[in-house]
């Protein structure tokens, strides 16, 4: 496989922020990560054999404390699903929802999706690829903080089967234009909606927390869906 050659950047899309824990996560991370975590090797991660089974692999990056993830793992039990997060109070979030759900479908990465995705996601593995919200970075001189570059999508599009999509909601037009303009420089990946465009909210992205504490203070939300073409 697969190791991509290409530097992971130094600059990170993310603050390391433990912020509060709480009892009931500490306990989550301590006693479910057998259950749902999964420790990288050095190998490239077999999907079939993490799952136990061969279902169709959906990724979410930067899942927050995962209620999107755990709502398509619950209405998809055909879909096997792995969220990506560096958040650890927000992995402790999700394993209680999947403790308390009983989900067998999902499975957590806890670490940075630019380096997971350079080192251990294999070729052509993913049938869909979802980065809600990521951290707009506003400001000009963090531009290269965000998640969304040309060297990270293209990973992310090669590790996408043909015809597999990513899907980017963003309530931040400025990042919603980066990222078109993003993917349209990705030969491999073509916008679903045309060139220069958007989709219609998918009816499968759940309207999450963080998504309803925009919409009460008016933010509009862009939904981005590109397909692996070759
Ligand atoms: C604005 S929050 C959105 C959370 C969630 N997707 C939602 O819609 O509620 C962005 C999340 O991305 C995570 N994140 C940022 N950079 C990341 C990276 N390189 N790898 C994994 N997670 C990352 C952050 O920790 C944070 O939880």
């Amino acid at each position: 496989m697969v190791k991509v050659e290409r530097p992971i950047r130094a600059v990170r899309s993310y603050v390391r922020r433990e912020g509060r824990i709480t009892k009931a996560q500490r306990r989550a991370l301590r006693e479910l990560w057998r259950r749902y975590g999964v420790d990288l090797a050095q190998e490239p991660i077999d999907f079939a054999a993490l799952f136990g089974r061969r279902a169709p692999v959906m990724l979410e990056i930067g899942f927050g404390n995962g209620e999107a993830l755990c709502e398509l793992a619950r209405t998809h039990p055909q879909n096997d699903y792995v969220g990506i997060e560096v958040y650890r109070p927000g992995i402790g979030s999700l394993l209680l929802k999947l403790e308390t759900l009983m989900l067998r479908n999902v499975r957590v990465i806890c670490g940075d999706a630019d380096k997971v995705f350079a080192e251990h996601v294999p070729a052509a593995s993913l049938d869909a690829v979802y980065l809600f919200f990521p951290d707009p970075w506003p400001k000009k001189r963090h531009h290269k903080r965000r998640l969304i570059q040309p060297d990270f999508v293209a990973c992310v599009a090669r590790s996408l089967r043909p015809d597999g999509c990513v899907h980017i909601a963003t309530d931040w037009q400025d990042y919603a234009e980066h990222a078109l303009a993003v993917a349209a420089q990705i030969a491999s990946l073509e916008n679903t909606a045309g060139q220069h465009d958007y989709v219609s909210r998918p009816d499968e992205r759940l309207l999450t927390r963080f998504e309803r504490r925009g919409q009460a203070l008016g933010h509009q939300v862009w939904d981005l869906v590109f397909r692996r073409v070759v």
